[in-house]
């Protein structure tokens, strides 16, 4: 007997700069990383999405792979500067009928879509015009974008969501600088993100009133923090790393309102978040319907009154980032033993089933889809064949721990690896796997399939039984 529901759903995932290509194509705009990942010393040895895999002008054959592995759903992200040049105004018929076509195509195999509305790149034109997220202006205009998808698309797509990683591209844009518009400013990035949720808020009173028929949620990185030792210091240390990655961004989505002690917290230090008046109501009515969570790692954390930053390995090669550290708050430690993959994230199964735990602890049993899990890495090739077997154990041991949380009570509705095909990483260019597809780049892009593929269409087929 299956450990999963007989209508759970199996999928992968994508997103739209990481697969896309087509970056100046029939009219899209620019988006932030079509601008940043030109600036020297901005990505891992200059790569970027002006082609990546080309699933622009490909789409229907890696729709037909989809089929082929059996994918029930799909979740991918639409690209805001394709759909609306400017981020608001005149609309992109092309771009429109892009996703218009990949979704007919879907819906053609039975395979279900998810669509993502925001998965990190921003029209290039918002940031000019008024600074991005950083202004409250932004609200008004993700409104109006949500509004035109769900007018396009609404017909045909029941699951969306909202926003993808509050944590990367506001913490890597506004606090560490790694990700456009690459500062280190927390008053600005804590006002970044209030307006984040209150875009959330907006959206999703949008997609009621139009009364969509689906369901609408969030998608948040999911990352247990464990202290490195029983020591009041990294105890305390840890409650402010798990108060920082989980509840601030999941509270305000999940509960309607801010964790009272951490927020009292950025006020008096920064000021911020500044509330206008119907802010608090408008986040109190707006709670999502489900909960998107993306695992890859724990962290662990210790007490910290050296390391402020953040450096990280985007190379693949073991030992060469630092971790992330918050003086005088927390950073995170290395795992004496723990098993780490080449890019220093620790894979630890039992973290999912622990995660999942902690949420439902916190919000009650909502409903919840994984919406990223996978293992990123150098995929060997012996005689022609990509022999991913790391991938197949990473996954097999992470939809156990799935069937685990599910067995404890959750309410686990899909699972999505990452990803479904090669992609560019943000940072790591392609040299960082994480797809069932892999695309050669000395060959005109073509694909091919790995050693994962035959595997996870089993798993799908046998609905999770066969591992
Ligand atoms: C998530 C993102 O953070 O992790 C994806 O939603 C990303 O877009 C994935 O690609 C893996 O991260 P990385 O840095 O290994 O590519």
């Amino acid at each position: 007997m299956s450990q999963f529901p007989k209508d759970f759903l199996w999928g992968a995932a994508t997103a739209s700069y990481q697969v896309e290509g087509g970056h100046d194509a029939e009219g899209k705009g620019l988006s932030n990383w079509d601008v940043f990942s030109h600036l020297p010393g901005t990505t891992y040895q200059g790569t970027n999405g002006d082609v990546a895999v080309d699933h622009y002008h490909r789409f229907k054959e890696d729709v037909a792979l989809m089929a082929e592995l059996g994918m029930q759903t799909y979740r991918f992200s639409i690209s805001w500067p394709r759909l609306l040049p400017q981020g608001t105004g005149k609309v992109n018929e092309a771009g429109v009928k892009f996703y218009s076509d990949l979704i007919d195509e879907l819906l053609k195999h039975n395979i279900r879509p998810m669509i993502t509305l925001y998965h990190w790149d921003l029209p290039q034109a918002l940031q000019d015009k008024f600074g991005g997220w950083a202004s409250r202006e932004i609200v008004d205009a993700f409104d109006g974008y949500a509004r035109l998808c769900y007018e396009r698309f609404g017909d045909r797509v029941d699951l969306w969501s909202t926003f993808n990683e509050t944590i990367v591209f506001i913490g890597m844009g506004y606090f560490t600088g790694q990700h456009p518009p690459k500062l280190n400013d927390p008053k600005v990035g804590i006002q970044a993100c209030h307006h984040v949720f209150l875009a959330n808020a907006r959206a999703v009173k949008s997609f009621r009133e139009m009364k969509i028929n689906g369901q609408i949620g969030f998608v948040n990185v999911l990352q247990p923090n464990d202290p490195i030792s029983d020591s009041p210091e990294d105890r305390r240390a840890c409650e402010f790393a798990e108060g920082i990655f989980t509840h601030w961004l999941y509270d305000p989505v999940l509960k309607g309102e801010y964790p009272a002690e951490l927020l009292a917290m950025a006020q008096q230090a920064f000021g911020v978040p500044e509330f206008h008046p119907g802010d608090e109501q408008l986040l109190k009515e707006n709670i999502v319907d489900f909960i998107g969570l993306n695992y890859y790692k724990r962290e662990m954390i210790a007490h910290n009154d050296d390391i402020n930053g953040f450096e990280m390995n985007n190379s693949g090669q073991k030992g060469s980032g630092r971790g992330l550290g918050f003086k005088g708050l927390f950073k995170t430690v290395r795992n004496p033993n723990g098993v780490y993959t080449d890019w220093d994230w620790e894979v630890y199964p039992q973290g999912l089933t622990d995660a999942i735990g902690r949420i439902t602890h916190r919000y009650g049993n909502i409903p919840i889809y994984i919406t990223e899990n996978g293992l990123g890495a150098k995929d060997p090739i012996v005689n022609g064949e990509v022999l991913d077997q790391p991938r197949i154990d990473y996954l097999r041991d992470h939809i156990k721990a799935t069937a685990d949380a599910i067995a404890q009570g959750a309410d686990v509705r899909g699972y999505y690896p990452w990803s479904f095909i090669d992609l560019l990483s943000w940072l790591n260019g392609y040299q960082k796997q994480y797809g069932f597809v892999y695309v050669d780049h000395e060959n005109n892009l073509a694909r091919k399939k790995k050693l994962s593929f035959d595997w996870y269409r089993k798993v799908i087929e046998s609905n999770g039984e066969t591992l």
